[in-house]
C-alpha cells in the first residue's frame, strides 16, 4: 500500500512541469537522517542558501533533517520514485540497490588519514563510483565527508575479545558486518533514527559512528565507554533522481551545480573540525569514558579485522579493490 502511494506521488512529482515563475518557485526536497548541526546537516543548509541565491529565488530548497521525511532505507527508494529530489546517504546504503562497490570504502584502516581519503575521492575512483549509480536512475553529484568512526558499548573496547557477544548496530555495510563479526560482535542493521532508543533499552549493546553523530544523537549518553578507534571512514554521496535532474532547465541546473560545488567544498572543509569539536563536547559532558588505543592494541584490532580484505573480494569485486590499491598505494590482502 505504502509502495503504491509512493509510486503515485512519485509519478505526479516527476511528471509535474517545472514551475519557475517568481510566484511559485520550484521546490527541491533534500532529505537526510542526521541533525542540522553536523557536517552533512550544515552542508545541506549551505546548498539551500546558495541554490536559492544563485537561482534568484526560482528554486526553493526544503531541507528535511533527522529522518523527518524518510528513514535510511526508504529514502533511496523514494528518490528513485521521484518523491524526494536530493539525498546524501552514507555510501554503504547503495548495496541494497545492487551497487556494492561503494562498500569497499568501509574497509577497516583503508585510509591512512583524512587527506588520503579526500584526495582519493576527488580523483578518478570517486567519479567511477558515482557513475555506477546511473543505471539505477540516480545521479551522483558529490562526495561529502564526515570522518572516522568510533565504537562504543557499556564496557571498554580495547581488545578484539572485548567485542565478544555484543550486539552491534551497523548502518548496513556488509564490510562493517564482517570486521565486527571478526572481532566477535553480532552486527545488526538498524535505521539511524532508531539507534538511540535501541542503545538505551539494550536492544543493541554497541554501535559505531563519528563524533558529530554521537553528540547530536546523544549516543554518548547511553554508552558508558567510547573507543576513539577511527577504524573506518564515513562518507556520503549527494544524489539526485536522474530524470528530475536532467529535466531541469539548463540554466537552473547550472546554477544548482555551482551551488553544489561550493556547498561540497564548504562541507568537506568543516567536517574534521566539526568532529573534533563534537569529541571535545562529549568529553566535557562527563557522561561517558573515552578510550584511546595504544599502538599495540590498534595492531591487535587490525590483525583481527584484516581477513575482511580477502572476504571483500567476493562482496565488492576485484575491480574496485584493485582501483583503491592503486590510488591509495596499499595492499589489499
Ligand atoms: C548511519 O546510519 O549511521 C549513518 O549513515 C548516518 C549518517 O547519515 O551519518
Amino acid at each position: 500500500m505504502r509502495k503504491l502511494f509512493l509510486a503515485v506521488a512519485a509519478a505526479a512529482l516527476v511528471l509535474a512541469p517545472v514551475a519557475t515563475t517568481a510566484q511559485s518557485p520550484m521546490v527541491i526536497k533534500f532529505s537526510h537522517v542526521v541533525a542540522n548541526d553536523t557536517p552533512k546537516g550544515k552542508g545541506a543548509l549551505k546548498f539551500k542558501e546558495l541554490a536559492e541565491k544563485y537561482t534568484d529565488g526560482k528554486v526553493k530548497v526544503e531541507v528535511y533533517p533527522n529522518s523527518t521525511l524518510y528513514k535510511d532505507k526508504e529514502e533511496i527508494e523514494a528518490l528513485q520514485l521521484g518523491s524526494v529530489h536530493m539525498l546524501a546517504p552514507s555510501t554503504s546504503k547503495f548495496a541494497p540497490l545492487g551497487v556494492k562497490e561503494f562498500e569497499a570504502l568501509d574497509l577497516p584502516w583503508l585510509f591512512k588519514d583524512e587527506d588520503t581519503y579526500a584526495n582519493a575521492m576527488k580523483g578518478t575512483i570517486g567519479k567511477w563510483l558515482l557513475q555506477k549509480l546511473e543505471a539505477k536512475g540516480i545521479s551522483g553529484l558529490a562526495f561529502w565527508d564526515n570522518g572516522f568512526h568510533m565504537v562504543s558499548a557499556n564496557r571498554p573496547l580495547r581488545k578484539p575479545s572485548d567485542f565478544e557477544g555484543l550486539k552491534f548496530r551497523i548502518s548496513g555495510s556488509k564490510v562493517a558486518d564482517q570486521y565486527l563479526r571478526l572481532a566477535g560482535a553480532i552486527p545488526q542493521i538498524m535505521a539511524f533514527s532508531e539507534v538511540y532508543q535501541a542503545l538505551q533499552t539494550g536492544v543493541v549493546d554497541g554501535c559505531e559512528n563519528t563524533a558529530s553523530n554521537y553528540l547530536t544523537q546523544k549516543f554518548h549518553e547511553v554508552q558508558k565507554d567510547i573507543t576513539v578507534s577511527y577504524h573506518a571512514h564515513l562518507q556520503y554521496a549527494v544524489i539526485v533522481n536522474s530524470k528530475f535532474w536532467a529535466g531541469l532547465p539548463a540554466n537552473i541546473r547550472g546554477q544548482l551545480e555551482k551551488a553544489m560545488a561550493e556547498a561540497t567544498d564548504y562541507t568537506n572543509s568543516i567536517a574534521r573540525q566539526e568532529n573534533m569539536d563534537a569529541l571535545a563536547e562529549i568529553k566535557k559532558s562527563g557522561k561517558t569514558t573515552l578510550h584511546y588505543l595504544t599502538d599495540d592494541e590498534r595492531k591487535a584490532w587490525q590483525t583481527a579485522m584484516q581477513p575482511t580484505y580477502k572476504w571483500a573480494k567476493g562482496r565488492v569485486g576485484q575491480e574496485v579493490l584493485d582501483f583503491l590499491a592503486k590510488e591509495l598505494d596499499v595492499k589489499m590482502n
